[in-house]
């Protein structure tokens, strides 16, 4: 029988960015080398003292279910880690612990959005905040960030969307796909403007600690008077490299989170008590491995910055954090000089069928005429896959 789907389902599409994932698997499958700049998680293990963690955790049969919004010591040390690094001031009663950041959006934008709200979202923006707001029955609205400011979004560009509609912005510092950071005075200014409007602010911070110098970690949240209109979501997956561990959080105001541990035990129930009990270690152990990724991801994305801006008709920003490149290709598009294909889309298609390199149109992030690029990945794939994005772009050469 052919299932009668829901308006609310077919109003989004599968990610784009697990699309290209599974794509260059079936050429991986095949046995085909493929330069894989498409997934956007760190290549590094956990580190060793949180496997451990987990591995006691099992050991001491920490296997039960726990409570909803998760274990309160986990909930204290988020509230506590963050209260040090970023200078929040959150109890755990404004914490809970969700099945990764994506699951905390998913959780926040369901409790607070609903059919004729309108919520700002930058662009080029993350997969999944037009598609999570869609499903809630909400609009998205979209603001265009520059190349020219490094991707950063400006409050006078967002104060020109708001309308007595808009409900929520989210603001993603650093960006995944375009690096860009929102430096303090310019979020305050946001802040600023949600305040006068009563609009909730969202701060994704998943890459929070991943910023080149001269950025530096920062939250929103240890703003004056942020706390009435903010909200904070985060995730271990990044910093500590736990994608697979599916541990994020929320922070935010008490009544908020209530309704969230409202939703979570009507569905998923609490995280994995295993991955919380890991999460808890991330939050309360040495965290010597986040400047040790961090110094790697900046030689890569000096390797990469530089190796395609040599490429003829590519140009492209320094990220000012997470670990993307998100260069500008028209050029070699449409009736560019150097055109190869007819959009970015069809050019990342092409890429992985002649060139065998993986990466992410910028349609996906709502910015045609780009390509994302995660170099999280070793600074001798990084080099393989210059060379074959280098070799197609100029010459129409396949891999060898
Ligand atoms: C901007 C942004 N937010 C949230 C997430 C969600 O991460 P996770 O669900 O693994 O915590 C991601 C993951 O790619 C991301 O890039």
């Amino acid at each position: 029988m052919q299932p009668q789907l829901t308006n609310r389902i077919n109003r989004i599409s599968v990610s784009p960015t697990a699309t290209v994932i599974a794509e260059a698997e079936k050429y991986k499958a095949r046995g085909i080398d493929v330069v894989d700049f498409g997934p956007g998680e760190p290549d590094f293990p956990t580190p060793e003292h949180i496997k451990k963690a987990a591995i006691r955790a099992i050991e001491s049969d920490k296997s039960k279910y726990t409570a909803t919004p998760g274990i309160m010591p986990l909930r204290e040390a988020i509230c506590a880690w963050h209260k040090r690094e970023l200078g929040s001031s959150f109890e755990p009663k404004e914490c809970i612990v969700n099945v990764g950041g994506k699951h905390s959006i998913f959780n926040a934008v369901g409790v607070l959005i609903q059919a004729g709200d309108e919520v700002i979202i930058p662009a080029p923006y993350w997969v999944s905040f037009p598609d999570i707001v869609k499903y809630a029955g909400g609009t998205p609205v979209h603001v265009e960030t520059r190349p020219e400011d490094g991707f950063s979004v400006k409050a006078a560009a967002i104060e020109k969307a708001i309308t007595p509609k808009t409900r929520m912005m989210i603001i993603n510092s650093p960006s995944n796909p375009s690096g860009g950071v929102v430096p303090p005075a310019e979020y305050q200014k946001i802040l600023a403007l949600c305040k006068r409007h009563n609009i909730w602010l969202m701060g994704d911070e998943c890459y929070s600690h991943f910023v080149y110098e001269p950025h530096k970690p920062y939250s929103i949240a240890s703003a004056a008077g942020a706390k009435d209109n903010v909200i904070i979501v985060g995730s271990v997956s990044k910093t500590f490299a736990m994608t697979g561990w599916r541990i994020g959080y929320t922070l935010g105001p008490e009544a908020l989170i209530q309704a969230m541990n409202k939703l979570q035990s009507q569905s998923t129930s609490n995280p994995t008590s295993i991955a919380q009990y890991a999460a808890l270690e991330a939050m309360t152990g040495t965290m010597e491995t986040v400047p040790l990724m961090l110094a790697e991801y900046a030689k890569r994305r000096k390797r990469i910055v530089e190796g395609l801006r040599a490429i003829p008709g590519v140009t492209c920003t320094d990220p000012g954090g997470a670990f993307y490149a998100f260069p500008n290709v028209s050029a070699h598009l449409g009736s560019g000089p150097h055109s190869r294909a007819k959009d970015a889309f069809e050019l990342s298609r092409l890429l992985l069928e002649k060139a065998h390199v993986a990466l992410v149109p910028g349609e996906a992030f709502g910015m045609p005429g780009y390509l994302r690029i995660s170099y999280a990945t070793s600074i001798a794939r990084i080099e393989e896959g210059l060379r074959r994005i280098e070799r197609f772009l100029t010459r129409g050469e396949a891999a060898s």
